[in-house]
Parts: C-alpha cells; sequence; structure tokens
C-alpha cells in the first residue's frame, strides 16, 4: 500500500468540504489521512462539525481538534469520505477490514452524499476476492455461523468462515460489542441477494457490503487520482 497515494485520494476529497458541512468521518489507514488533512484545516478555522465511523477515529479528530456530534444531535450529514477494501465499477463496496462497518454503514446511510478514497489497489470487476466481513452478536455464535456458512456455500462460496481474532488470539471485538466473521467467496456475483439474505439471519447485526450507497471515488493511482462517479 502506498501512503502518498492514500494521502493524494484524501486530498481530493478535501476539496469537496464547504464551511459549515456535516461530516461523517470514516476509518482505516486512508480516512486517516483525510482526518489528517482536514484536522490542519480545522486548526486553521475552518469550521465543520464530525461524525465519526469509530473510537479509533474519533481519539484522532479529538487529538486534532475537529468538533465532533452524534447522529443524536445531527439528523443528516452532508458528507461522508471513507475508505474502502474493495470497489467494483458501480462503486458497490466491501467495507470492515478494520472492523468498523457497522457505524461506518450507519454514518453513510445517514449521509447525502459517501466519497470514497482509495489506492488503485481496491478497484475490482467483481467483489469477494477480499474477505467479506459479517458481524454477529456473539449470543448463539456456533448457531449463526452454521446458518451463514449454508446461505454463503449457496451463494457459491469458495471457502469458509473465521471469527475474527486479534494479534494475541482473543476475539476481535466490534465497538458495539459484537465479533466478526470473515467470509471467503473468491466471487460475489449476486451481492443484492446475498446482503438480503445475511441480513435474514438473526444472529447477523451487519454485513460489509455497501451497495449502491457510494456515488463517487476518488482513486489515487501512480499516474494522478481518479474520479469515479456513478
Ligand atoms: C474499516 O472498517 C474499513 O471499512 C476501512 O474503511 C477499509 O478497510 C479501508 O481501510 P484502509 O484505508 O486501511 O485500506
Amino acid at each position: 500500500m502506498n501512503d502518498d497515494l492514500k494521502r493524494q485520494a484524501a486530498a481530493m476529497a478535501l476539496t469537496q468540504v464547504r464551511p459549515g458541512m456535516r461530516l461523517g468521518l470514516g476509518t482505516g489507514s486512508t480516512a486517516w489521512h483525510f482526518v489528517d488533512l482536514l484536522g490542519a484545516k480545522v486548526a486553521a478555522g475552518f469550521d465543520c462539525i464530525c461524525v465519526p465511523t469509530s473510537e479509533v477515529t474519533a481519539r484522532q479528530a479529538e487529538s486534532l481538534g475537529i468538533p465532533l456530534s452524534n447522529l443524536e444531535t445531527l439528523d443528516r450529514l452532508d458528507i461522508t469520505v471513507d475508505g474502502a477494501d474493495e470497489i467494483d465499477p458501480a462503486l458497490n463496496l466491501i467495507k470492515g477490514a478494520g472492523g468498523a462497518l457497522l457505524r461506518e454503514k450507519i454514518v453513510a446511510a445517514a449521509s447525502d452524499v459517501m466519497i470514497v478514497i482509495a489506492d488503485g489497489s481496491k478497484l475490482v470487476d467483481t467483489l469477494g476476492k477480499f474477505p467479506l466481513p459479517i458481524e454477529v452478536n456473539r449470543f448463539g455464535l456456533g448457531a449463526t455461523q452454521r446458518t451463514i456458512a449454508e446461505v454463503n456455500a449457496a451463494h457459491g462460496a469458495q471457502g469458509g468462515l473465521k471469527l475474527r481474532q486479534t494479534k494475541d488470539g482473543a476475539p476481535y471485538v466490534t465497538d458495539g460489542g459484537h465479533l466478526i466473521l470473515d467470509a471467503f467467496f473468491g466471487r460475489i456475483s449476486q451481492p443484492e441477494a446475498l446482503s438480503r439474505d445475511l441480513l435474514d439471519i438473526a444472529g447477523v447485526v451487519q454485513h460489509g457490503l455497501f451497495l449502491q450507497m457510494c456515488k463517487k471515488a476518488y482513486v489515487a493511482m501512480p499516474d494522478g487520482v481518479r474520479t469515479i462517479q456513478v
């Protein structure tokens, strides 16, 4: 991953931000650059109010003096800027490698515009090579896992499910107190149907397919930042 490319994509997203805007702040190494650049703008007197998509991003924003709020106080946001793990030609996404998919989806859904920033390595023809994160309730994990495996198999999954773990081998726990199962598909040929089927499972809290939510992406390549719009 090229940090310089991520920063270039983040800088392009910053050009879309106007004074007084209500912004969603994404999570991950690319979103980190956007928050960093926004922090410098705020330090120079820029006015905005932001909702972070994770505790990690909240801490970064606080450290930079970016004013934070929540979706109780603000009913809508103007723009959310976030990274992605995979981006298809229609700007459907896989997100959640950083574990923040639930808050990311809530914040993106409350935003008029979702802008994705990434380097070119995230572009794919078809989603699914990157493992799909599925956030599940801790209760009934075994039963939920079996049902998800059946649904995924019916959708052509080429691999199984892996409970996400921290470096020291403990289960990874999300900001919402849930667990994450990473699902290995290889190729997701019908993302809308898969999305519906997964959300029908009682123990599933959310999954990392972001379908028809993003209309604009800034994708940084070695020869410049590409704007993709749908
Ligand atoms: C966080 O949960 C994710 O959705 C990230 O936005 C996504 O994984 C992209 O992260 P990077 O910018 O670090 O690749």
